[in-house]
């Protein structure tokens, strides 16, 4: 059997780690041709040296040279590339079949896009990719007969709970009545608010149930992260923002669930370790051996579920108006999160200033619509523009 050639981009993250695990578990079937980071060169020096892929690409220029004079040391043949035309490049190669998009950030779109346009099956984790040009990128995937399949947990688990032929324009032909995201709640789920100004981002990046890298950990402390996840869901499954809806499940063990016309729900459960999503859109529609311990319900022994608290947490309100609103929105959202997030990373903004950072953002953006990629790149950089103005003003 002919093995599928994967494209690993943001190869030396969180989940770029799970998925070299899950794809060492099966050398027969998968062929790692291209691996992508930043700047984490010594992370892709190792995954060189288990994988031997054919490309390896990085977006800064002194990581590139010390990999490549590296690479070079120990005798390993990859060809070292560096920038982002490149990493375009190697997501649309014809000797790519598919490609695992996991770069952070409003960073993947590029490569990811060019997944799409190329008719590539594409392995999404990069929501942000969706939430800045969702209508764009769904229409690229159709027109080029590319294949999409979600990683992120709560929509794979959707994926899952769907019908096999389940069509995104008629939802209502397969009794859907709504889709329920789960959420964890985040680190700060039970901590009083008036101490969310003194949070650091240490304790932002400590999850209670998942490792993940420091972004979307943030985003998950402020729930952002279900916020976008809610476009993400839209975009991927077609419902109407009323019909998608977020509930607190603090052992993340439900990792989502579709409610039927008929009263069924039915729901995707399992250990919360990302291999299992990046396994089954991996081997589907077969199942593959992914590592992961299986789930003992019984030691679980409770499964809890509460409403979100949008007053807590307005980021998730703020992610729902942006959604409703359509056009540049989401757009702004996320390039004003973007922004938010590195700053409060950065020391430059305090927790609790996150949310506000973000509604300035979007009250002072021109509201426009989003036809071409470029204007999406274009009206990202104003935002971030935006933001940053707005952040010099903050002082943290
Ligand atoms: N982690 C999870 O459990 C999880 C679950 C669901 C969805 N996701 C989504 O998956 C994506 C990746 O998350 P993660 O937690 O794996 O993040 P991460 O650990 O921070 O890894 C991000 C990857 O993107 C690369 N990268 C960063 N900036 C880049 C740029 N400007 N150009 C090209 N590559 C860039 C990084 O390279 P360097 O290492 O060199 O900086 C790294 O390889 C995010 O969209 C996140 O929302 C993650």
């Amino acid at each position: 059997m002919k093995r599928e050639r994967l494209a690993i981009l943001g190869a030396s993250g969180s989940i770029g780690a799970s998925a070299l695990d899950v794809v060492s578990r099966h050398p027969q079937r998968f062929e790692v041709v291209a691996l992508t980071a930043q700047r984490r060169w010594k992370e892709l020096l190792e995954a060189c040296r288990r994988f031997e892929p054919r490309w390896a690409v990085l977006g800064e220029a002194d990581a590139a040279d010390a990999l490549r004079a590296a690479l070079r040391r120990e005798g390993i043949p990859t060809e070292v590339r560096q920038g982002a035309t490149a990493l375009a490049e190697v997501a649309r190669h014809p000797e790519v079949d598919t490609v695992i998009a996991a770069i952070v950030g409003a960073a993947g779109l590029p490569p990811a896009w060019a997944a799409a346009c190329a008719g590539k099956k594409i392995l999404l984790a990069n929501k942000e990719a969706l939430v800045l040009a969702g209508g764009l990128f769904m229409e690229a995937v159709a027109r080029h007969g590319a294949r999409l399949l979600p990683l992120d947990s709560e929509h794979n688990a959707i994926f899952q709970a769907l019908p096999p032929d389940y069509d995104r324009s008629r939802p209502d032909d397969f009794g859907v009545r709504r889709i329920l995201l789960t959420a964890s709640g985040g680190p700060f789920r039970e901590r009083p608010q008036e101490t969310f100004p003194a949070i650091t981002p240490q304790e932002a990046c400590a999850h209670p149930n998942w490792s993940m890298g420091r972004k979307i950990s943030v985003d998950s402390a402020t729930m952002m992260n279900k916020g976008l996840e809610v476009i993400e869901a839209y975009w991927l499954f077609g419902l109407p923002p009323s019909r998608i809806d977020v509930l607190i499940h603090p052992q993340s063990v439900v990792h989502s669930l579709v409610e039927y016309r008929d009263g069924s729900l039915l729901a995707q459960l399992g250990t919360p370790d990302m291999r299992t999503p990046i396994a089954h859109a991996l081997g589907f529609p077969q199942r593959l051996e992914a590592g992961v311990r299986p789930l003992d319900l019984v030691r679980v022994g409770r499964l809890e579920f509460e409403p979100p608290d949008l007053e807590r947490f307005p980021c998730l309100r703020l992610a729902y108006e942006a959604l409703r609103e359509g056009g540049s929105a989401p757009a702004a959202l996320n390039a004003a999160n973007e922004v938010a997030v590195a700053a409060f990373l950065q020391g430059r903004l305090r927790f609790d200033r996150i949310p506000a950072l973000i509604e300035a953002t979007l009250a002072q953006l021109p509201k426009r619509e989003l036809d071409t990629i470029e204007a999406v790149l274009e009206f990202d950089r104003l935002a971030r523009d935006r933001a940053e103005s707005l952040l010099a003003g903050e002082g943290a």
